[in-house]
């Protein structure tokens, strides 16, 4: 009887070690070295925010199977950054940065993390912020890409088995810059009726480091695989690229990173 509880507690601290190290795995970490932010990505977690894709010319891309084919120039990495959590509790989230939204509270995240470092680290200037805070308040109501029209062709005649064709047209976004894109995609809302903007920060697979900050070669992801990149004084302005498809996005998101980012600065002075 005593062996047997022994056994299964065994069993179940194992498991909650597995556990533990998957999430920990999942994680998008943010690290800050002597003149770069360094962000740690997960390679393999396919139905996270961080997806593996094969590009195409339509800018959609293909998800890929990353441990099945060997992942070099075609390919890129899809991450939606996040910038805001209801809970500060690792260290990818930043306390000083605290806002509300809809009378919630909201802490900093993943992009507020990384450019609360780079601020830090002079890669973005306090100038750069206030710029980028007044462009934000200029973008009109009719620009956001939540305010787009979504396009729904219906054939007016069925075909001889009797289905009717429909054609839906979504606008998307995409700015591309030296160092990858970032794109803004309307998506139907998950809990509810209508569409969202969602931004996503395409990087190619040249541009990402192994862990030990050596360039990856092309090659199939390993199991749990993590890759590394960096913003530096070379590629700072993506950031600012980053920050300018959020204010495009919506309302709401304008609203949040102009909020984040006076937080930023008052933190700076
Ligand atoms: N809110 C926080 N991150 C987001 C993202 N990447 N796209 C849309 N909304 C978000």
């Amino acid at each position: 009887m005593r062996k047997n509880f022994v056994i299964l507690f065994a069993l179940f601290c194992l498991t909650f070690r597995a556990f533990c190290a998957d999430a920990e795995y999942k994680l998008v970490r943010v690290e800050t070295l002597t003149n770069a932010v360094r962000v740690r990505l997960p390679l393999t977690d396919v139905t996270g925010k961080v997806r593996v894709k094969e590009k195409t010319v339509d800018g959609f891309g293909i998800p890929v199977a990353p441990s099945k084919v060997s992942l070099g120039r075609k390919h890129y990495l899809e991450w939606q950054i996040g910038y805001d959590t209801p809970d500060a509790k690792d260290i990818t989230d930043v306390p000083e940065i605290k806002f509300t939204r809809k009378g919630e509270t909201k802490y900093g995240h993943e992009l507020s993390k990384i450019i609360f470092e780079a601020v830090r680290l002079g890669l973005i200037s306090t100038n750069d912020l206030l710029h980028e805070i007044e462009a934000l308040k200029k973008i009109r109501p009719a620009e956001f890409e939540e305010s787009q029209p979504v396009q729904v062709e219906v054939s007016t005649n069925s075909s001889a088995d009797g289905f009717q064709s429909v054609v839906q047209r979504l606008p998307q976004f995409t700015k591309t810059t030296p160092h990858g894109s970032v794109q803004i995609q309307l998506k139907q809302k998950q809990r509810a009726v209508g569409y969202q903007a969602m931004v996503y920060v395409c990087i190619p697979m040249t541009d990402v480091l192994l862990p030990d900050g050596t360039p990856r070669p092309p090659a199939k992801a390993k199991s749990k695989e993590t890759v590394l990149y960096e913003f530096n004084s070379a590629n700072a302005g993506f950031l600012l690229d980053i920050v300018q498809a959020f204010g495009k996005a919506s309302q709401q998101h304008n609203e949040d990173i102009q909020k984040i980012l006076a937080k930023i600065l008052e933190s700076a002075r």
